[in-house]
């Protein structure tokens, strides 16, 4: 059996290598991005991904940014990016060009994968029917369509490809079947078979956003607490011994990642084209986008406070990345945070020690020298250094914790002004 994976990044590259790890059939990879390629083929992991890291030490793919690669192949997975516009209206530019690379090679009896998350209907509405114009063959009777959306949850020591309960459904179930007997070879997890494609792709999105508005609930009971003088932390720790029907989630600066902060557009878009309005969807990536402003304006109430403009005076960001001890910067809400302090003419620092190529500074000692204001984005561990003695000692004045990660009440016990987000 030959299978190739289509997409090599933080979902394709894990899963080619787990297949060849575990059912060691011939695995092949394309990917259009020369540099990732060349690093798979030096064995260097192009993404912040442990367990993609060891495995290409003990596994090799063969990997090119030529298309024929895949030719011949019994199983082609789809793993290449599903973004959204600017207008925040889904890009399916990206599977489009896989699909019709996968057009080129497509013969009887082969079945293609989609891992990619995408809404309700892209299956059936888009890929079914563009593999059958450019190919002249057939669904069913001379080839099959699966779905099974990747949950991956980049640099989670816990879980990975190998052991993350995951969705199958198809075009019929005899497909269904003899994909998740596939996965079931390397994935020591439930495989759960499902009806069709439709309800499979909905799965995934009601995952993500359902994410996203438990997060946008507790950014907008911050806001109101913030007004009512309520820290939301000590609320939730309270809610949380609750032992059933309550479920934790903090507020902060903003969502980001490839998946939460988008997903929700797929089904909103896609809903609307048949008639219905997601307004509650809608509203939860209102609130969630809203946060890197509200932010800021923490900011600029506290610098207010020591009659200080933003203008000119020195605020140092720290941390880039959209999550905690991560490289990665997808839809980052630090980014958006950084852009509205330049807008505003701070005089800014910029130090993650994930990205020494986008900070200012070249250590965090550096970034807090002469700085009146920190603005916390990224909760990295090595921020944990940041005690009220530390900064004390850098003469700090004002600390905006746009992740409620610091000592509120030994940090406000110097006299530093401290604001959370709802604390
Ligand atoms: N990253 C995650 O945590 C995560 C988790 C679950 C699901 N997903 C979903 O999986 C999909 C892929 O996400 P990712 O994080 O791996 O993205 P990624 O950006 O890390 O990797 C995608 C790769 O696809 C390549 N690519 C783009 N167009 C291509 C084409 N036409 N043919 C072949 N390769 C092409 C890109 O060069 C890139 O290397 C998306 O739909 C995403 O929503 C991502």
């Amino acid at each position: 059996m030959k299978v190739a994976v289509i997409g090599l990044g933080y979902v394709g590259l894990p899963l080619a290598l787990a297949i060849k790890k575990k059912v060691g059939c011939e695995v092949v990879g394309f990917d259009p991005n020369e540099s990732k390629v060349k690093k798979i083929t030096q064995g260097i992991c192009p993404i912040e991904d442990q367990q993609a890291e060891e495995d290409l030490k003990i596994v090799s793919i063969k990997v090119s940014s030529s298309d024929e690669i895949i030719e011949g192949s019994d199983i082609y997975f789809v793993c290449v990016p599903t973004p959204v516009l600017d207008d925040y209206t889904p890009n399916l530019q990206p599977l489009i060009n896989a699909i019709e690379t996968i057009a080129k090679f497509l013969q009887r009896g082969q079945i293609v994968v989609v891992e990619s998350t995408i809404n309700p209907g892209v299956c059936d509405e888009l890929i079914i029917p563009k593999l059958q114009e450019l190919t002249g063959l057939k669904v069913l009777r001379d080839f099959n369509v699966a779905h099974c959306p990747e949950r991956i949850n980049p640099g989670d020591p816990k879980w990975n490809v190998y052991n993350i309960p995951r969705n199958v459904g198809a075009t019929n179930m005899e497909t269904t079947r003899f994909i998740a007997d596939f996965y079931r070879k390397f994935i020591d997890a439930e495989i759960n078979e499902m009806p069709d494609l439709k309800t499979v792709e909905a799965t995934k999105i009601i995952e993500n956003t359902f994410r996203d508005i438990n997060i946008a609930f507790v950014n907008e009971i911050a806001k109101s607490f913030d007004i009512l003088g309520i820290d939301i932390i000590a609320v939730i720790k309270g809610a949380s011994n609750k032992p059933f029907a309550f479920l934790p989630h903090y507020p902060g600066c903003g969502v980001g990642g490839h998946c939460i902060p988008v997903d929700p557009y797929y089904l909103i878009d896609r809903a609307m084209k048949s008639g219905f309005e997601h307004k509650f969807l809608k509203l939860a990536r209102e609130i969630n986008n809203s946060m890197p402003n509200y932010t800021i304006s923490h900011l600029v109430n506290a610098l207010n406070e020591f009659s200080k403009p933003v203008s000119g005076t020195q605020i140092a960001l720290l941390g880039l990345s959209y999550k905690p001890n991560v490289k990665d910067l997808r839809e980052s809400p630090a980014l958006k945070i950084k852009a509205l302090l330049e807008k505003m003419k701070a005089k800014l620092v910029v130090f993650d020690p994930y990205f020494p190529e986008l900070s200012t500074a070249e250590s965090l000692e550096e970034a807090l020298q002469d700085t009146f204001a920190i603005v916390l984005a990224t909760a990295h561990d090595s921020f944990g250094i940041l005690t009220a003695e530390y900064l004390k000692k850098f003469d700090i004045k004002v600390v905006i914790d746009g992740r409620n990660y610091l000592n509120k009440e030994e940090i406000k016990s110097v006299g530093i002004y401290y604001k959370g987000i709802g604390r």
